[in-house]
């Protein structure tokens, strides 16, 4: 029997309780042996979900990678502290998965990925959306050519009262942008991987700063958070001449209360992803077909993101998420934003 992946997990709060130390107990051949965070109280909780002992759950990183002998290392800290982190696990011979967004800006993408190469280890991007039924049942119809060309498409999220409240999503020493950075990424890579990453060109883009501060609205402290968007709204050229909309909100005087969806235009036929719908032409009429995935049927995303990552280790597989991947992402999120703040349309 193969020796088990010694997990050390960084970072243990609410998306490695819910999702990652679930996904690790869940997946064969695995076993989550550290963790670190400098909350007591999450290394606590993980003690309890994890089985560890106290003397495994570090408050510093630097000294479980020091101390511990592990394989893969997974990083559920707040968005702008996933680059060090990263390369520090790189440096000790470890496999990394990074929870989305990879980085607040490319030239850290880039870093990440030379680390992973020069350490001749994976790299994984945290896509958990790219994993669940509904998604790859897209995937397999565009894989197919039943989609045809793709020259346009449409990535939404829209939240009308939605603002997160914890510290990571709302300080700008934890984070780089609102709604953008948070769920808009998801929808993004979404489509990007629905299209095939096409080579990005351009980006023009708006955000709002319009509602979010409200007393009505707010759970968060406005003396405490400073807010970067509330809306933003993107305009995406690609170099084969597609091109995508992207929305994301975290408050907006929408109809409904979070509601996200991804739609690609193509010339033998259309997608969208809820319910999945291949929409073309058959027999003469302009056809919607339904898949019947039952999303209960399938395992959660994060568990079946990291049985993949498991897996690509084991077998010497490429990424399921690769690091240049998350690289064209990451050109777009700093386009938006450059965009936005000049008023026109940027190169990135
Ligand atoms: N894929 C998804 O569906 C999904 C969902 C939620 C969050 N996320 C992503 O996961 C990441 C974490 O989000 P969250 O919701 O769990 O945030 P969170 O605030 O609940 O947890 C972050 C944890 O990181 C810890 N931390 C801070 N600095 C640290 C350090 N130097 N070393 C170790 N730990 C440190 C904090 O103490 C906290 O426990 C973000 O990048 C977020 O975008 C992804």
């Amino acid at each position: 029997m193969a020796k088990k992946l010694r997990v050390g997990l960084i970072g243990l709060g609410s998306i490695c309780q819910g999702g990652h130390i679930p996904g690790w107990l869940a997946a064969d051949g695995c076993e989550i042996v550290a963790g670190a965070d400098p909350s007591s109280g999450a290394r606590e909780s993980t003690q309890r979900r994890a089985g560890l002992g106290a003397d495994l759950l570090f408050e510093d990183y630097s000294q479980m990678l020091a101390q511990v002998e592990l394989d893969v290392v997974d990083i559920c800290t707040p968005q702008k502290l996933h680059v060090k982190p990263a390369l520090d696990a790189f440096k000790a011979g470890c496999h990394v998965l990074v929870e989305k967004p990879m980085a607040t800006s490319s030239a850290d993408v880039r870093k990440m990925i030379a680390a992973a190469q020069a350490a001749d280890r994976l790299l994984m991007v945290g896509q958990s959306m790219r994993f669940t039924q509904e998604h790859l049942a897209l995937k397999r119809w565009v894989d197919a050519g039943l989609v045809g060309e793709v020259y346009w498409g449409r990535a939404s999220w829209l939240r009308s009262r939605g603002v997160p409240v914890r510290p990571s999503f709302l300080l700008s020493q934890f984070s780089a942008g609102g709604p953008t950075y948070d769920i808009g990424v998801h929808v993004l890579d979404l489509s990007l991987w629905l299209m095939g990453h096409p080579e990005p060109v351009s980006v023009s883009a708006n955000t709002w700063l319009k509602i979010a501060n409200r007393p009505s609205l707010m759970k968060h402290d406005p003396k405490m958070y400073e807010l970067p968007e509330d809306l933003a709204v993107a305009f995406i050229r690609f170099a084969n001449g597609a091109c995508l909309s992207l929305e994301a909100s975290w408050a907006l005087n929408s109809p409904e209360l979070d509601t996200w969806s991804v739609m690609l235009a193509g010339t033998e036929g259309g997608i969208v992803n809820n319910p999945p719908t291949l929409v073309r032409e058959e027999a003469g009429m302009l056809t919607n077909t339904y898949t019947q995935v039952n999303p209960d049927a399938g395992i959660a995303s994060h568990t079946a993101q990291i049985v993949a990552f498991a897996e690509a280790i084991r077998k010497g597989l490429p990424s399921p998420v690769p690091g240049e991947q998350a690289l064209f992402t990451q050109r777009i999120l700093d386009g938006v934003y450059k965009s936005a703040r000049q008023g026109r349309e940027v190169k990135v």
